[in-house]
């Protein structure tokens, strides 16, 4: 079996996705109050910008990957309006009932869809648009889940992929002194969960830098992919087109 990372660990490919797994089980219950007390507010407004960027029509098919408790999915839903569909997914059940209930409280249903974004089960040119917010880190073969993603939008369409990136060099001691000092014991007091925030704090340094997802999203099919950093690189916005 091959080797991967889980964090700064090194573990075989199957391991990792059952890690994940375990991370999300945990977390899905206070993952909304932690994200808010994590980035103070923030993952709003960088959720907003993605939404404003995407500019979804009325009418249109969208896809949500790992769309966890449901803010993207929720936002498009408002988009597309009744004629339209947006596709509520991830690979955890524990997430995506979490999401499920939440919406169907604000008087939303959308189809809700337990699967892995490595092996999507739409068929292909199917989306308009395909969104993945704080999802693509977390999975193993990340190649694999973009040429899926590419698979599933019409020629024409657009990816946005959000995700933890390289931050600039100026806002780097900061960022790690509180990535691995507050956000464990954040994650202990409120979710009574150290490892699951170390983890976080691991995976987003493993993860691709803009440069490098950009390479990977134009060698997955999208022939023009865009990148705009958000505060200072914490976070940065990939928008990929087919084409
Ligand atoms: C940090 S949460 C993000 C949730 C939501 N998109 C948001 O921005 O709040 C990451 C999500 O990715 C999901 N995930 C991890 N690996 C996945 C995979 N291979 N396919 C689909 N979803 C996956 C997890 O289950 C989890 O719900």
């Amino acid at each position: 079996m091959a080797q991967t990372h889980f964090g700064f660990e090194s573990v075989d490919e199957r391991e990792k996705a059952q890690r994940v797994r375990g991370v999300f089980d945990s977390v899905a219950p206070k993952y909304d109050l932690m994200n808010d007390l994590m980035s103070l507010g923030l993952h709003r407004a960088w959720k907003a910008y993605t939404v404003a960027v995407a500019d979804v029509r009325e009418g249109q098919q969208v896809l949500d990957i790992a769309g966890g408790t449901g803010d993207l999915a929720r936002a498009f839903a408002r988009k597309v309006g009744a004629s339209g569909c947006v596709v509520h997914t991830d690979i955890n059940l524990a997430m995506l009932t979490t999401g499920r209930d939440r919406l169907l409280d604000e008087g939303l249903a959308l189809p809700t869809v337990v699967c892995d974004a490595e092996r999507l089960p739409f068929p292909s040119d199917r989306f308009d648009v395909v969104s993945v917010a704080f999802g693509l880190r977390n999975m193993t073969h990340k190649e694999l889940a973009l040429a899926e993603m590419a698979r599933v939008l019409k020629p024409g369409g657009r990816l946005l992929v959000l995700e933890f990136s390289k931050v600039a060099k100026p806002l780097e001691k900061v960022y790690d002194w509180y990535s691995f000092n507050v956000l464990p014991r954040l994650g202990q007091w409120i979710a009574g969960d150290a490892d699951s925030y170390r983890y976080l704090a691991e995976s987003i340094r493993m993860h691709p830098d803009q440069a490098t997802l950009k390479a990977m999203m134009k060698a997955a099919g999208f022939g023009h992919v865009d990148v705009h950093n958000l505060t200072g690189g914490v976070v940065a916005l990939h928008v990929g087109i087919k084409c």
